[in-house]
């Protein structure tokens, strides 16, 4: 275990300092405790899943900032760690943190099983079962993996210090020409034998995802590529009964994407991403349909992409503002001065629930992607050379 005080992280910098010690897992932790004040949760649980989360990023969390980042694709600048909120109307938005425990080790054998470890601790620690990753073991973990990750986690941080975990499996484990044969294989082996065939044409299987422990329906997920969407693609995407309704989606699409209300466009650069999951095995069609769009791929800067994620929320019928105090609460840039805070916006709909909105927000523990058009500084007038 990683211990707090080696990790930089100290419960009573909750506040406005930034007093991390230049560790990777001290910003991380100082960024949670900040948007755990943000979306109002008691200073007990925040102190808890500070450490919580220093303990599952493992040995990283103890990598200086001053060194180059650890392989990750998890984020844009490779910072193992992303933050989301989940927003309903009328009440506080939760939140979510997406991690990766391996990310430290440079081969996917040892981040593979770093990744278990990290479930497994978990699992005994608030005393869930693991038999649905377990049963997927051999899959996912081969002797010689292949892709972009081996396991990524991701905690929703609930009211009284225990999170609900959802783990992250890589489809491309086998190879790529095996991808649709392992998600098939993983469905099958989960009792979803038919989850595959009622999924929506796509370009890639980037992630299968299971929920561990205590949820109301636990769900597996598969998360679909779609190059190129257009809003009236994305409307037909939903296989869910019911359909979540093709106008809301279309105009979700074309809200975050940043298109005419009425007009056509794609999302030519990069892909939006789409999910499906299943919750029961008895009809074979899934309980939830969520669309992700990369909104950082499609502005300027993230003052705009601020706009984009608040015109949702508002369509929505939700308070804006909680997303003006957890952006202040993971940096103090101005959002004009970079693009990429703000990963993703996404619309999720599941079987007897009121929609809701999450928002991916980036940590840039180690970079923040200039705005489009700036200037760069030793271009600017005036600057030394
Ligand atoms: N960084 C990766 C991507 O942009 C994976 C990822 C991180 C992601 N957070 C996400 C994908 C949220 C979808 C939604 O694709």
């Amino acid at each position: 275990m990683v211990s707090a005080a080696h990790s930089g992280f100290h419960p009573d910098s909750h506040g406005e300092s930034r007093t991390h010690t230049g560790l990777l897992g001290g910003l991380a932790a100082e960024q949670l405790l900040r948007l755990c004040d943000a979306v109002e949760m008691s200073p007990t649980d925040a102190t808890a899943y500070a450490q919580v989360l220093t303990d599952a990023l493992g040995p990283v969390a103890e990598r200086p900032l001053a060194l180059p980042p650890a392989r990750s694709f998890l984020s844009d600048d490779h910072t193992p760690v992303e933050f989301s909120l989940a927003f309903l109307p009328g009440t506080t938005p939760g939140l979510r943190v997406l991690l990766e425990p391996g990310s430290g080790s440079d081969d996917l054998v040892a981040n593979g099983r770093i990744g278990l470890g990290a479930i497994r601790t978990m699992a005994d620690r608030w005393g869930f079962a693991t038999g649905q990753l377990d049963r997927l073991e051999d899959l996912f973990f081969p002797a010689s993996p292949e892709g972009p990750l081996a396991l990524w986690c991701a905690l929703e941080l609930r009211p009284g210090g225990v999170p609900g975990v959802k783990v992250y499996l890589n489809p491309a484990a086998n190879g790529r020409d095996r991808i649709v044969e392992t998600v098939r294989e993983a469905l099958g082996r989960l009792g979803h034998r038919r989850a595959l065939d009622a999924l929506p044409p796509a370009d890639a299987y980037p992630f299968l995802a299971l929920d561990l422990g205590d949820w109301d329906a636990p769900r597996a997920k598969i998360y679909l590529t779609h190059h190129g969407l257009s809003a009236a693609e994305a409307g037909v995407l939903p296989r869910t009964t019911p359909h979540p309704g093709r106008e809301r989606v279309e105009e979700f699409f074309r809200t975050a994407g940043g298109f005419p209300a009425d007009g056509g466009g794609r999302l030519s650069g990069r892909p939006a991403l789409s999910c499906h999951s299943f919750t029961e095995t008895a009809t074979g069609l899934p309980s939830g349909y969520t669309l992700h769009v990369p909104v950082r791929d499609y502005v300027r800067h993230d003052g705009q992409a601020r706009e984009r994620a608040t015109a949702v929320l508002r369509r929505h019928g939700i308070d804006s503002t909680w997303l003006d105090r957890a952006l202040a609460a993971i940096t103090s840039r101005r959002l004009e001065d970079g693009v990429g805070l703000i990963a993703y916006v996404a619309l999720v709909h599941e079987r007897g629930r009121p929609p809701r909105v999450t928002v991916y927000v980036s940590s840039e523990a180690y970079e923040v992607r200039p705005p489009l058009g700036a200037v760069p500084s030793h271009e600017r007038a005036g600057a030394a050379l």
